[in-house]
């Protein structure tokens, strides 16, 4: 396999994640650039990867100014800055790796798409459940025929109460014109993989929800605009303070914790939330993303798939049920368990291997990605890729598609 050449535009979390494939893999990749504006992660990738000065820049958009010099680039800028760096560079001939979701409407993904068409490029999006070790046990049980034909699916993503309160109510996902609504942003995985599993078009979009708890109306009336100083706190399952000491007290200073402080002690935490967002009343914040949403999907070919996210749940980890002609399949991201209805034979497989690679994440599908990608690279081998621009803009059109549905309560038809 050839060394390919590759850029990472946005040194932050993800694109830092992708780039230590290099380390592990320096005969597979090289990383000969960088685009980040913020010193320390621009520093570290440099330092890390010895980058030379002279492929170094703040913006991206001074590094697309320059002669095209690497073989591929990951764009792992956050949400609203994809589709303008993907159409330059995809314009430029580069190979692109660019994260979910590809754009915030419609038409940016439409514009992404036409870009990249057309032209001998290599493109994949950051769908990484496309790439775990069970999804890809549980497309070959599909593809074998052991249930035979998929008539339905279930699927449910429980986004954790804790979780919801942290991310989507407090932080940095909970306002749709900071971030995006709560389907692209969280769900726009579950949508991809319901339609990478079913193999086939989705046709027709219905769904509901709303954010129907964490607003002023459900405020109890003792409750502070504070954690730290609410009488309601000791009943309230949602205080930052239980969330965050928590998590300190069982040792874990990473995610979530490492979001509010980078000191990461009981004093830095306490500090975090009296004077920052994460200590916020979770019943008076400036939240508008749902805590509940469903989706009904119908495909080509009469079958249907259901999805639920909702906050209210312990468990953080999704669940399938799909719904075959000869048998049932339930999976838990780890384990699949089969039944089949003529033998009336039971089996469980279990993926939950642990893989010595750092990049070991989303169950693989951090390292299953960027293997694939490089690997479609090296070889010229688009069909490497599992999340490549046709399915991925259909993907895109279906949750676009079912949040038009639930906002205007309309049944929506998909057009191909
Ligand atoms: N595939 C997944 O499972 C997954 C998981 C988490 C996040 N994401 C997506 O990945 C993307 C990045 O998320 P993140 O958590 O790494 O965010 P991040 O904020 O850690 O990283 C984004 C980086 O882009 C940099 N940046 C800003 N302006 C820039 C510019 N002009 N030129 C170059 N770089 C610039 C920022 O300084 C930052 O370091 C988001 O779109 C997010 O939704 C995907």
């Amino acid at each position: 396999m050839k060394q390919v050449r590759l850029i990472i535009v946005g040194a932050g979390n993800r694109g830092t994640v992708y780039a230590s494939y290099a380390k592990e893999h320096p005969e597979r990749v090289k990383i000969v650039g960088v685009a980040e504006p913020r010193d320390f992660y621009r520093e570290r990738m440099i330092k890390e990867h010895d980058i030379p000065e002279v492929s170094v820049f703040t913006d991206w958009k001074d590094l697309a100014k320059e002669e095209k010099f690497a073989d591929a680039v990951i764009i792992a800028t956050r949400d609203h800055m994809h589709r303008e760096p993907a159409i330059k560079f995809a314009k430029k001939g580069y190979h692109i790796l660019l994260e979910k979701p590809m754009a915030l409407d419609e038409k940016g993904c439409k514009d992404i798409i036409k870009a990249v068409t057309g032209k001998k490029i290599i493109f994949a999006v950051g769908h990484v459940l496309r790439y775990t070790r069970y999804t890809k046990k549980l497309k070959e049980i599909l593809d074998s025929g052991r249930i035979g034909d998929v008539i339905s699916l279930q699927r449910l993503e429980p986004v954790g109460y804790w979780h919801q309160a942290h991310s989507f109510v407090r932080g940095n996902w909970r306002n749709e014109k900071e971030s995006s609504f709560m389907l692209l942003t969280k769900s726009c995985h579950d949508l991809d993989w319901i339609r990478h599993i079913m193999g086939k078009k989705c046709k027709t979009v219905s769904s509901f929800g709303s954010l129907t708890h964490f607003n002023k109306e459900n405020k109890p009336a003792n409750a502070g605009d504070n954690c730290l100083e609410c009488a309601y706190e000791p009943l309230c399952p949602y205080s930052a303070r239980k969330i965050y000491l928590s998590f300190l007290k069982r040792g874990n200073t990473g995610w979530p914790v490492n979001v509010i402080t980078s000191e990461l002690t009981k004093g830095g935490i306490i500090r975090a939330i009296r004077e920052g967002p994460y200590g916020r009343c979770v019943y008076d914040c400036d939240n508008d993303v749902v805590d509940h949403q469903v989706v009904n999907m119908e495909f080509e070919g009469g079958e249907t798939a259901s999805f639920t996210m909702t906050a209210f749940t312990k468990a953080r980890q999704r669940e399938t049920r799909i719904f075959g002609t000869k048998g049932e399949i339930y999976g838990n991201g780890t384990k699949i368990q089969i039944y089949e209805f003529l033998t009336g034979k039971s089996e469980i497989v279990d993926t939950s291997a642990k893989d010595p690679s750092s990049l070991a994440d989303h169950g693989g599908g951090d390292y299953g990605l960027i293997h694939s990608f490089i690997e479609a690279v090296a070889e010229n081998d688009p069909s490497k890729v599992l999340s490549g621009p046709e399915e991925t803009l259909e993907s895109h059109l279906m949750t676009f598609a079912a949040e038009k549905a639930r906002k205007e309560g309309k049944v929506i038809e998909l057009k191909h």
